[in-house]
C-alpha cells in the first residue's frame, strides 16, 4: 500500500486519505485510531453532503411542495432505496430510527407489547449487547414472559445444542447477535436462524447486525430473519441515524411505535388514520442530514466493494491477532474462536484502564470496559478488557504502533 508524508511521519496512505480526521495534523501527531466497533471515523463525501445540504438546499422533508423540500425528500428517501440494495431487502421494509438501541426499542414496544403474552418465552445470547437485553427486561416487567439465553462455551461461541434444547412451543423470539461487539465472535446466523424457522415458522428472529453489517454481507432476505437492526454510526455514516429492517408481512401487522407529525393519513378527536408503511414508525421530523449522510455513506463504501474492504480487513486483522499473540502475558479472548474486526484483550497483572492511559498517550485509541456486555464479562470472569477494533481505514502500521505502545506499558506496568 502506498504512503504519504505527514509532519515528517510516513503513513500509508490505505484509505485513511478518504477520512479528514485520519489525516489532520496540525498537531503533528499520528492517531491510531482502533475503536471503530464504538463508532468509525467518516470519509470525506459524508461530511460534505451533509454539510452541502444544509449549506444550500435544506429543508424539512415530505411537506412542501417548493424544490428545496422536494430535493430534501429525495435524498431522504433515496438512502432508503440505498439501505433496502445494500442489505437485499425493499424500501418499503426500512424504517429509520435513532440507533440500533432504538431499533430493537421499537420492536419490543411495537411487536413485542402485541405479540408476547405472560405464558410465552424469548431466546436472547449470553453475548448480547445491553441493548438487546434492557428492552425486553423492560417489556417482560410489563408482560412476565421469560426470557432464556443461549450460553456460551469455553471459546466464547454460542452453544448451538443448548439453543436447540431452549426452544419449545412457548417461544416467540429468538434476538440474538450477528457479530458480538466484546470479542469480535461471528455467530452461525442462517443457521440459528433456520433452527428457528424450522422448529416453528412462527418464531420470529431478530438479528442485531449493528457489527455484522459493516464486516459481512447481510442479505436479509437470504438470511430469513424478520427484524434486521443497524445503525449508522458504526456504517461510516453520522450518529442519530439507526435502521430497523422488518420483514413485510410483519410490519403491516405492527402498531406504531411513537405518534405524531409525518405518520398519519387523517387526525381527528374521534380517531386518527395511520399511514399505512413504513412511515407510521417515523413520528415527527426525523434525522433528515444524518439519513442523507448515511446514504452517502453506502455510496462510499459501494463504491470501494464490500469484497475489497473485507479482504483489506481480513487481512490486516490476522496481522493484528498474529502480532498479539507475540505479546507476552497478553490474554486474547475467544482466540479460537471465529472472529473478525475485533480483538478483545488484557495483559495479566495490569488493569485494562492503566493499559489504556499508557496507550492513549502514544495516541493509540482503544476502548476499554465492559463494552455494554457485562453478562459477558462476568462468564469470561473479568470486569473489563482492552478492546482494539479494526475499520477499512486501519492498516498494518497501525497495528504496529498499537502493539509498540503495549510494550512500552508491559515495561511500565510490571
Ligand atoms: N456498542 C458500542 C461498542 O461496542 C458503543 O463500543
Amino acid at each position: 500500500m502506498s504512503s504519504v508524508l505527514l509532519n515528517n511521519k510516513i503513513v500509508n496512505k490505505s484509505y485513511k486519505k478518504d477520512f479528514p480526521s485520519l489525516c489532520h495534523n496540525s498537531d503533528g501527531a499520528v492517531i491510531t485510531y482502533l475503536d471503530s466497533a464504538s463508532s468509525s471515523q467518516k470519509p470525506a463525501p459524508v461530511i460534505d453532503i451533509m454539510t452541502r445540504t444544509q449549506r444550500t438546499h435544506y429543508a424539512n422533508i415530505h411537506r412542501g411542495l417548493y424544490s428545496w423540500s422536494q430535493e430534501t425528500t429525495n435524498l431522504y428517501e433515496g438512502t432508503r432505496c440505498k439501505v433496502a440494495a445494500f442489505i437485499g431487502g425493499d424500501k418499503s421494509e426500512v424504517v429509520f430510527t435513532k440507533n440500533a438501541t432504538e431499533s430493537i426499542n421499537l420492536i419490543a414496544s411495537s411487536w413485542g407489547a402485541d405479540n408476547l403474552k405472560a405464558d410465552d418465552e424469548i431466546i436472547l445470547t449470553e453475548m448480547e449487547h445491553h441493548a438487546n437485553i434492557v428492552p425486553w427486561q423492560l417489556l417482560q416487567k410489563r408482560l412476565g414472559f421469560k426470557i432464556k439465553t443461549i450460553p456460551v462455551n469455553d471459546d466464547l461461541q454460542l452453544d448451538l445444542d443448548a439453543y436447540k434444547s431452549l426452544l419449545s412451543p412457548q417461544v416467540k423470539l429468538v434476538s440474538f447477535v450477528d457479530i458480538c461487539n466484546a470479542t469480535g465472535v461471528i455467530n452461525p446466523s442462517s443457521q440459528i436462524i433456520e433452527i428457528a424457522k424450522k422448529y416453528n415458522p412462527s418464531i420470529k428472529v431478530l438479528l442485531d447486525a449493528t457489527q455484522g453489517v459493516i464486516h459481512r454481507l447481510i442479505h436479509v432476505r437470504k438470511l430469513g430473519a424478520d427484524f434486521v437492526v443497524f445503525t449508522g454510526h458504526k456504517l461510516y455514516g453520522p450518529t442519530g441515524v439507526g435502521v430497523v429492517w422488518v420483514n413485510r408481512d410483519v410490519l403491516m401487522a405492527m402498531s406504531p411505535y411513537q405518534g405524531g407529525g409525518d405518520m398519519i393519513d387523517n387526525v381527528a378527536f374521534e380517531g386518527t388514520i395511520f399511514k399505512e408503511g413504513v412511515e407510521r414508525f417515523e413520528a415527527g421530523t426525523p434525522a433528515i442530514i444524518e439519513v442523507i449522510g448515511l446514504g452517502e455513506a453506502i455510496d462510499y463504501i459501494t463504491n470501494i466493494g464490500r469484497e475489497n474492504i473485507f479482504k483489506h480487513e481480513k487481512e490486516v486483522f490476522m496481522y493484528l491477532n498474529d502480532r498479539l499473540r507475540e505479546i507476552g502475558s497478553l490474554v486474547l479472548y475467544a482466540d479460537k474462536a471465529e472472529r473478525t474486526a475485533i480483538a478483545s484483550f488484557n495483559i495479566e497483572d495490569c488493569h485494562p484502564s492503566d493499559v489504556a492511559m499508557i496507550l492513549d498517550n502514544d495516541n493509540v485509541y482503544t476502548r476499554t470496559g465492559h463494552h455494554c456486555c457485562m453478562p459477558l464479562m462476568k462468564i469470561m470472569g473479568v470486569e473489563a478488557t482492552i478492546r482494539a477494533s479494526i475499520g477499512l481505514y486501519t492498516d498494518k502500521d497501525d497495528i504496529d504502533r498499537l502493539c509498540e505502545a503495549l510494550g512500552k506499558a508491559k515495561r511500565m506496568l510490571l
